[in-house]
């Protein structure tokens, strides 16, 4: 099980629990947190699964690269949750839910 502290766009602290092959957007949403729309279902085209992650250096693919570009509230640490799958030995997670575009 890896560790997820997820801070929602009204500022609550949740702290949730992953299984390794899934995506971090399937947890979350399943884990109740609504704040992901999703509305693409995963596949990297609606960019309202935005989210600033900490302590990760995960990459970051070109197509998802081109969605988080259109987004007005991109950092340096954005990412997409779809695109992001638990894997053994992840350390915990720190997500934030972006601000909606
Ligand atoms: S769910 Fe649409 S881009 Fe992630």
């Amino acid at each position: 099980m890896i560790n997820i502290h997820v801070v929602t766009r009204g500022g609550s602290s949740i702290h949730m629990q992953a299984d390794p092959g899934r995506s971090l957007m399937e947890t979350l949403r399943e884990g109740g947190i609504d704040d992901i729309a999703a509305l693409c279902g995963g596949n990297c085209s609606c960019a309202t699964c935005h989210v600033y992650l900490e302590n990760s250096a995960l990459e970051i693919g070109s197509d998802e690269a081109d969605m988080l570009d259109s987004l007005l509230h991109q950092r340096p640490n954005s990412k997409l949750l779809c695109q992001v799958e638990v894997v053994e030995g992840m350390n915990d997670l720190h997500v934030e839910i972006a601000p909606e575009e």
